[in-house]
């Protein structure tokens, strides 16, 4: 095990990576859940897009994301991005002592809202990929069938800050097959989407119902900081720090973006 002293203080931030801004929406959930909880999000920007990387690369910078997030003294680690936690959860849960929460495609809440019991899954060609996804459908699709799109190309969309009007007729290209599968219920596969939801649900028929998992993963992260004796303690301020692989203003214009935009960004 590398790098983790366990039990020190439960004043320690929470640490969260993603390829680039994606988890950004994650982190904003478990600041909504969590507010007495300090966060240090780093972006691997200087990696992205982890979508089209092979699995062995994407557990290298996993592991190397890991050792930034600890250097900064964190108490647990969110991997708020579904393609590294497809690939690599597993290797950074063995290699690790911090805790770890993951996020992966909402197969089981997806299949217990659809009606039809058709779901669409939205992510990047790395995730649709994994045996992770293949191993959830099969164990929590809970009779319904789930089709996968791979939409190589749409988080670097959202990570360059492309305008709806570009955004919007690739998203159709890769959202046809679900609806021409009758999908009643379509997961958002990847962090990026969070922050295309607005185009998808207009996308997509009426009724719809478009599904991501960043809420039950700040639920999960309580669960685990209350297990473990890790929660803060609710005295001093606690802070939101951003760091990033890749150009630090850039990151900053982003989140400005979308502040300015109406999300609930710390
Ligand atoms: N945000 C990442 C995910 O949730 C992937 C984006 C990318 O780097 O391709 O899968």
């Amino acid at each position: 095990m590398l790098g983790y002293d366990a039990g020190v203080t439960d004043e320690r931030p929470i640490g969260l990576f993603d390829s680039g801004i994606g988890g950004v929406a994650v982190l904003s959930e478990i600041r909504r859940l969590l507010p007495d909880e300090s966060l240090v999000y780093f972006a691997d920007a200087a990696n992205f897009p982890y979508g089209p990387k092979a699995e062995d690369e994407i557990k290298r910078l996993a592991a190397a994301a890991t050792d930034v997030l600890l250097e900064r003294g964190v108490k647990l680690i969110v991997v708020a991005c579904n393609t590294a936690s497809t690939m690599a959860l597993a290797s950074l849960r063995s290699r690790y002592d911090v805790p770890f929460v993951g996020m992966v495609p909402a197969v089981k809440p997806a299949s217990s809202l659809s009606r039809n019991g058709l779901v669409g899954i939205l992510a990047t060609e790395g995730t649709v990929q994994t045996s992770v996804l293949a191993d959830l459908i099969r164990d929590f699709a809970n009779g319904a069938v789930v089709n996968t799109t791979a939409a190589p190309g749409l988080a670097e969309l959202v990570e360059a800050g492309a305008q709806d009007a570009a955004i919007a007729p690739v998203l159709v290209g890769f959202l046809d097959p679900l609806i021409e599968a009758g999908s009643d219920v379509v997961v958002l596969g990847c962090t990026h989407y969070f922050f295309l939801r607005h185009l998808i649900e207009k996308s997509l028929p009426a009724g719809t119902q478009v599904v991501d998992a960043a809420e039950p993963v700040a639920r999960r992260v309580r669960q685990v900081l209350e297990e473990s004796g890790l929660s803060a303690s609710g005295i001093g301020a606690a802070g939101v720090e951003y760091i990033t692989s890749g150009d630090r203003p850039q990151l900053l214009s982003c989140l400005r973006r979308w502040r300015e935009a109406g999300y609930a960004i710390p």
